[in-house]
């Protein structure tokens, strides 16, 4: 346990609730989020810029046009609505293509995550914090009992199907904790804990051009990328990156990204 009564522990199905809430959270809703990256690159996109030039055009063919009903104006009306809807569309995609991975993660590995994770091999780990330790400061009398879970992340070990490969997944730590090395200790433990793992080899992890933070904390831990695919539909198509770790890492390796030799 830290100094501030943060701890790494295995999950508990009674987490299930905060672990859900987090997800969106962290995918979702905070800044910081894909959610979140998403529009603010939205304008930058390709569809945006399509849209654009929809709405310029528009504008052009009004101001070019005598009649106030022709047919022309009548065109760059529509070519200035298209515009605008499509700049709606794609911001909008974003936020539906995200809520849509929360909802099926929901319903496939963090259906039952004990079941799903925790066999053989596999790990889930949660960051909480009791909140006991906040005794006076923020619930007054009405204390409530437990833990608060600030992070979590996820080890699928599948090796029925690749023994030499699993996959790090659901890496998500809460806004209010976030740049204070939580996600760092979680990914040291589920290290530590995969070179247990007599046949693994390599660890895999997935993410997108809308995590930057998520791409160095693990690039800062010696993953390296292996591919990038698009994903999305034409509204809004990002990137998809694939990352790979040794399970061993040679010392100098870890000389060369700066961090300790033990894990
Ligand atoms: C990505 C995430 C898990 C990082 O958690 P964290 O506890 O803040 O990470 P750490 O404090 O351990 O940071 C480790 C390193 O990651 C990088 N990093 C983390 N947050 C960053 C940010 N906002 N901007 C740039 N780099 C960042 C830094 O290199 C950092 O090292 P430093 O603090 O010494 O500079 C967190 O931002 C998060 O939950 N994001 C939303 C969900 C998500 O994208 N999850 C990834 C799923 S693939």
């Amino acid at each position: 346990m830290s100094s501030d009564g943060i701890y790494i522990r295995q999950y508990r199905p009674s987490d299930l609730p905060q672990i859900r809430d987090l997800l969106f959270e962290g995918f979702a809703t905070s800044e910081g989020s894909i959610v979140d990256a998403g529009r603010r690159r939205a304008p930058f996109m390709r569809t945006s810029i399509l849209a654009y030039l929809l709405g310029a055009a528009g504008l052009f063919l009004f101001s070019q046009s005598e009649r106030r009903m022709s047919v022309a104006t009548g065109v760059a009306a529509l070519l200035c609505i298209a515009g605008i809807a499509l700049f709606v569309a794609a911001r909008r995609e974003i936020s539906h293509f995200v809520q849509q991975i929360c909802e099926d993660a929901l319903a496939s590995d963090m259906r039952d995550i004990t079941a799903h994770y925790c066999a053989p091999g596999g790990t889930f780990l949660v960051a909480a914090r009791p909140y006991a330790c906040d005794k006076g400061k923020m619930y007054g009398d009405a204390q409530p009992e437990g833990e608060a879970i600030l992070g979590y992340v996820g080890l699928e070990y599948l090796p029925e199907k690749n023994p030499e490969t699993a996959d790090v997944r659901r890496m998500i730590i809460s806004a209010k904790y976030r740049r204070q090395g939580l996600a760092t200790q979680l990914m040291r433990v589920i290290i530590a804990h995969s070179k247990t793992l007599p046949r693994l080899r390599y660890l895999t992890v997935g993410t997108s051009d809308l995590q930057p933070a998520a791409r160095r904390l693990y690039q800062g831990l010696g993953w390296e990328l292996t591919s990038t695919e698009p994903i999305g539909n034409w509204l809004a198509t990002r990137m998809y990156w694939s990352f790979r770790r040794p399970v061993d890492i040679p010392t100098q390796t870890y000389a060369a990204v700066g961090l300790p030799e033990s894990e």
